[in-house]
């Protein structure tokens, strides 16, 4: 298990001053804000765990980096750089850098996905599924069903359940253009993959002569958890794990925003020239020239840095320690989360928190709402109210698990911070009986309603 004493190792050179706030003030901002947390603005926000996306503290050598990147309209010496890290990190040939991860699989699917077509993943991100469904194709989820249970204390949570793979590929392989495996499995909380389910996933593509994908997002957590949990790698180094992880992979999408510790940033790399050239000529229409990708200089300079600075051995004892040391902290009070702790988020399993909440009165949002009046705190709500409504019978889409999801930024807060959104939960829980009545939608939209939607409070 993590070595949880292990504190951040990382020092305060710059500081940005948060706003603590009064319950009256926040009562009145939730309200002004719809009952919705993103249209809150963030300075009336004290801890802000929307997304660990993009919202890291760069380093003091990433800072540095960003006053040397070159910005050189083609071949870049900044782009240089940072080809040479990834083909070191994951021993991938070709790479095309974009603005973020969803510009990635924008790129590749437009060359691998058609029409009727069907792609397994162990699980597919909100993006990657809606650049799939874009195209006409099917995304179909792989995971075990204990992947939702929050007492299934499986370590590897996040692998591909590999009978429903092999069904599919048995099924309909005509249809299926390549797999996709998402490491870390953000849906579940930041789940790990274990070298042998990619080795077992490998196995099928092979066998199907499938390509495999991997959408790497969040790779180093995933090489730390291989390295602490998976029998035989505890003297393995994180990069040659990394790179057994990449090995098997014909192709990698990447949110530099997670795991490549900037703010901006994204890439797409291939061992295949043939599709390397095919997403090229999206790149160039929709991004910019295949050596920036719609990103400055500066920018393809601070994620070289971050690449090398987050495979580190004390960077990610102390990262995930925080997260775990947070998410121990409410079990032992006895509130009801996703376990094991993942790699990025604690999710709370807001049905069990708040039993009295009918789900029909969005029972994550509600508790998002209460957790926000209470300390100021930002979580987000992945449930129904995400999930919307069936397009053709406007029925609602009720989610499997109701979560509120707390991210975890990397770099950002101390493990001060995390004890207080600790304690500001459980004393939550404590009181939870009193919280009986949730909320109601009062406007919204056709689609993705969770970013626009006002709701209101209701009362018993
Ligand atoms: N893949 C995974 C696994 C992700 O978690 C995300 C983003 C993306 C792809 C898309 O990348 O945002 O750079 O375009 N996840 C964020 C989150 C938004 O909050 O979990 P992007």
């Amino acid at each position: 298990m993590p070595n949880t004493a292990t504190p951040e190792t990382w020092r305060v050179k710059t500081v940005e001053h948060i706003r603590p706030s009064t319950r009256d003030q926040r009562q009145q901002w939730i309200e002004e804000a719809g009952f919705n947390l993103f249209t809150l603005p963030s300075d009336r926000v004290f801890i802000d765990l929307l997304t660990d996306s993009g919202t890291g503290a760069m380093s003091d050598r990433q800072w540095a980096a960003i006053m040397s990147g070159d910005e050189s309209y083609a071949g870049s010496t900044s782009f240089h750089a940072l080809h040479e890290v990834v083909q070191d990190l994951f021993g991938l040939e070709y790479l095309l850098p974009v603005h973020q991860g969803r510009a990635a699989e924008n790129a590749l699917f437009s060359v691998l996905v058609h029409e009727d077509q069907l792609v397994p993943a162990n699980s597919h991100f909100d993006t990657t599924r809606a650049h799939i469904e874009f195209r006409k194709a099917a995304a179909v989820d792989c995971l075990s069903s204990g992947a939702y249970d929050v007492t299934d204390t499986n370590p590897f949570k996040g692998n591909m359940n590999l009978d429903m793979l092999r069904d599919i590929l048995q099924e309909s392989h005509a249809r299926v253009p390549f797999i996709l495996l998402t490491i870390t499995c953000n849906t579940t909380g930041g789940q790990p993959v274990s070298l042998a389910n990619i080795a077992a996933v490998k196995a099928l593509a092979d066998r199907y002569h499938k390509p495999l994908v991997v959408d790497a997002a969040r790779f180093a957590e995933n090489a730390w958890f291989i390295q602490q949990r998976e029998p035989g790698y505890r003297d393995t180094s994180l990069r040659d794990i990394t790179r057994q992880m990449l090995g098997m992979a014909d192709a990698m999408v990447m949110s530099a925003k997670k795991d490549g510790l900037v703010n901006i940033g994204g890439f797409l790399a291939t061992r295949h020239r043939e599709w390397f050239d095919q997403a090229t000529e999206y790149v160039i229409l929709f991004e910019g020239f295949r050596t920036y990708g719609g990103l400055a200089g500066r920018d393809l300079a601070a994620l070289a840095v971050g690449l090398e600075e987050v495979i580190s051995a004390d960077y990610l004892a102390s990262r995930i320690g925080q997260v775990q040391r947070f998410g121990q902290r409410l079990i032992d009070a006895g509130v009801p989360i996703q376990q094991p702790v993942g790699g990025h988020a604690v999710l709370v399993d807001a049905s069990r928190f708040l039993p009295e909440v009918p789900r029909e009165e969005y029972v994550a949002q509600t508790l998002a709402v209460e957790l926000y009046l209470e300390a100021g705190v930002r979580g987000v709500e992945i449930g129904t109210l995400l999930n919307g409504r069936d397009p053709e019978s406007g029925e609602e889409r009720f989610a499997e698990t109701e979560w509120l999801r707390l991210a975890i930024p990397r770099r950002v807060y101390s493990n001060d911070h995390l004890e207080y959104v600790a304690q500001a939960l459980i004393d939550l829980y404590h009181r939870r009986s009193e919280i009986r009545a949730g909320v109601r939608i009062v406007e919204e939209k056709p689609v993705l309603r969770h970013f626009t939607v006002r709701l209101e409070r209701k009362t018993e």
